[in-house]
């Protein structure tokens, strides 16, 4: 059985924000930010868009490039970490495209949640349980940032990507790897840090709520140079595949340093890594189907080419999906 790409879609909330504008707010510049990240600008989603919104017009340009109508949608995956609901906005997103035959659920795993939910969508595929399923990916960092935070208020942006995948005698992916180190989870966390305490009778009983994005950005970086390309190379030696032979890398997009140093550790050429940090910064779950559905409308990902998606981030978790593109 095989798993067929069949269409991609993304958005970006319209208000954007420059780094020079960041000058105003911290200590700052827009030197050290484009020289230490490669960002120059990202989306933020205002008061009225909302992420299911987002990953809705994202959801919409996917389904109608495939024309395919939301009804005949067997499965919504939605990866973010950034819910309107903390139950859940896959269900939101359903009824809000009118995908009323679908069942629908969340992923959350960060940077790492597009790749989980495709790899999970393809399972789906192979076992024979669904045949069309919408894959998103979007989050809203935004709405969590300590915009006083220098070390990490710079970096986030809010976006949306999704993907159609669907039962085919011709097969998309490859193969996969995911993985996940727990222990160093501190890393990078968005935790719940309870300020008020309710009382059951006598009994405190902490209200949930949740805090600011907090990163160990050395440390998250030194974790993404080294595990990226060994999970990539992992990958395709599973397929008996050589790096030369991959046309694509579109990885998470977190910092233009970490993916030139991923490029250096692969010896491949930069001109194959994929980028556009610099017009979105790193919007977590939405980055690789940002990326993924600009070069595949600007004509860069061509049929029959080799693909690598790769995915990293809080969990700390990481992942790799070799592609090949129909
Ligand atoms: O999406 C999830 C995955 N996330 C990532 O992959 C992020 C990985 N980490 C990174 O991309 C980088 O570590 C950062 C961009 C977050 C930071 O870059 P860095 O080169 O590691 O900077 P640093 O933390 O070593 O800081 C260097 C200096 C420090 O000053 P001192 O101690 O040398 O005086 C920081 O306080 O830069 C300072 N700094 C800033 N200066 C101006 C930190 N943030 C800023 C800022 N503007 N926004």
């Amino acid at each position: 059985m095989g798993v067929h790409i069949l269409s991609t879609g993304s958005s970006v909330p319209n208000f954007s924000v420059e780094n020079q504008q960041f000058e105003d707010i911290i200590e700052t510049s827009d030197h050290w930010i484009s020289t230490r990240t490669g960002i120059k600008k990202r989306h933020l989603a205002t008061s009225s868009i909302s992420l299911t919104k987002l990953a809705a017009e994202a959801a919409t340009k996917a389904l109608n490039q495939a024309n395919i109508n939301p009804e005949d949608l067997d499965l919504i995956i939605l990866a973010t970490s950034t819910p309107d609901d903390l139950f859940g906005s896959a269900s939101q997103l359903q009824a809000e495209i009118g995908a009323t035959k679908s069942t629908a659920f969340d992923i959350t795993a960060a940077c790492s949640g597009f790749i989980i939910a495709l790899v999970t969508a393809s399972q789906f595929i192979k076992s024979g349980s669904y045949n069309t399923i919408l894959v998103v990916g979007a989050d809203t960092m935004s709405r969590w940032i300590d915009w006083s935070d220098r070390t990490t208020c710079i970096l986030f942006g809010d976006g949306a990507g999704a993907v159609v995948v669907g039962k085919s005698s011709v097969n998309s992916i490859l193969g996969f790897k995911l993985c996940t180190d727990g222990r160093l989870n501190s890393h990078l966390q968005l935790m719940n840090s309870p300020l008020t305490s309710q009382k059951f009778g006598s009994t405190a009983v902490p209200k949930g709520k949740y805090d600011y994005i907090k990163m160990n950005g050395k440390e998250v970086y030194k974790f993404a140079v080294f595990q990226v390309p060994a999970v990539i190379k992992t990958c395709l030696n599973d397929l008996n595949l050589s790096i030369d032979e991959v046309d694509w890398f579109i990885l998470h997009q977190a910092n233009t340093r970490i993916l030139e140093a991923i490029a250096n550790r692969l010896s491949i050429p930069f001109s194959k890594m994929i980028t556009n940090l610099e017009n979105y910064g790193n919007t977590s779950a939405a980055s690789i189907p940002l990326a993924l559905d600009e070069a595949i409308k600007d004509n860069k990902i061509q049929p029959g080419q080799i693909v690598v998606l790769s995915g990293f981030g809080a969990g700390l978790t990481w992942g790799a999906i070799v592609l090949r593109w129909h």
